[in-house]
């Protein structure tokens, strides 16, 4: 039985991302039967070269949105934004400049404590999280610097970005693609899909190709950059 829609709600909150109807649509038509072959997609192997494809048009989308060139790579993983908190020391370095703007700044940068030497370059905590500071402290040698885009919670946002020495990572997780973004500040981006790009269960991270030869060969497989970047 096919259900025929008549009136979708608007949904307001912080996530998930609300889709447009003719995207579920075609979801829905394809999760049956992939392109009338009879097989949901699914249902197909992950490896198949039916997915594949379905894979690398997302990516080339998200890059063309984005305006990435050559020197971009676009990842898709799982463990939602906040594995990218540990993930991010893990594999770029553990000397890290954070600045803490909300809750979800603050979680990264506990995670940047537990693996390295995590510094508060400036916080708001103080005053409740109600501004972006503009007085920053960042360390000159540190191996990389981290914002979060817009704090979800306190509704604050990054109207400039800052220019920093280290590569500046930023946690875009709540409004990615909601704005144009000037790239030349930035080394890595990522964003739990679920508040502006789509359904749960993928993080997209966005990074400079450069950025791979950093990934140390001890960490297991899966939490490489390079791993998950060897199939480009
Ligand atoms: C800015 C920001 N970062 C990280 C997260 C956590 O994302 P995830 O649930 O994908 O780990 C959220 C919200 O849930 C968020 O708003």
């Amino acid at each position: 039985m096919t259900t025929t829609i008549t009136k979708r709600k608007f949904n307001f909150g912080a996530g998930p991302a609300m889709l447009p109807t003719e995207v579920w649509e075609e979801a829905r038509e394809n999760l049956l039967s992939y392109r009338g072959t009879g097989i949901g997609i699914a249902e197909l192997s992950h490896r198949s070269p039916e997915y594949a494809a379905v894979h690398a048009d997302a990516e080339a989308r998200l890059a063309a949105l984005l305006g990435l060139d050559e020197d971009w790579v676009v990842l898709f993983m799982t463990g939602g934004a906040s594995s990218q908190a540990f993930l991010v020391p893990m594999n770029l370095g553990p000397r890290g400049d954070y600045v803490e703007t909300g809750v979800w700044a603050r979680k990264a940068l506990a995670e940047g404590r537990l693996i390295g030497d995590a510094h508060v370059a400036a916080s708001s905590a103080d005053t409740l999280f109600d501004h972006i500071p503009t007085d920053l402290d960042w360390r000159g040698d540190a191996d990389y610097a981290h914002i979060t885009s817009n704090n979800t919670v306190y509704g604050t946002q990054w109207k400039d970005f800052p220019v920093t020495a280290a590569p500046l990572i930023c946690d875009a997780s709540s409004d990615i693609l909601s704005r144009p973004l000037d790239l030349s500040r930035f080394a890595l981006i990522y964003a739990g899909a679920q508040k502006n790009l789509g359904p749960a269960g993928v993080t997209v991270v966005i990074m400079r190709k450069a950025l791979l030869e950093r990934t140390p060969q001890t960490l297991p497989t899966m939490l490489r950059y390079t791993t998950h970047a060897a199939k480009h």
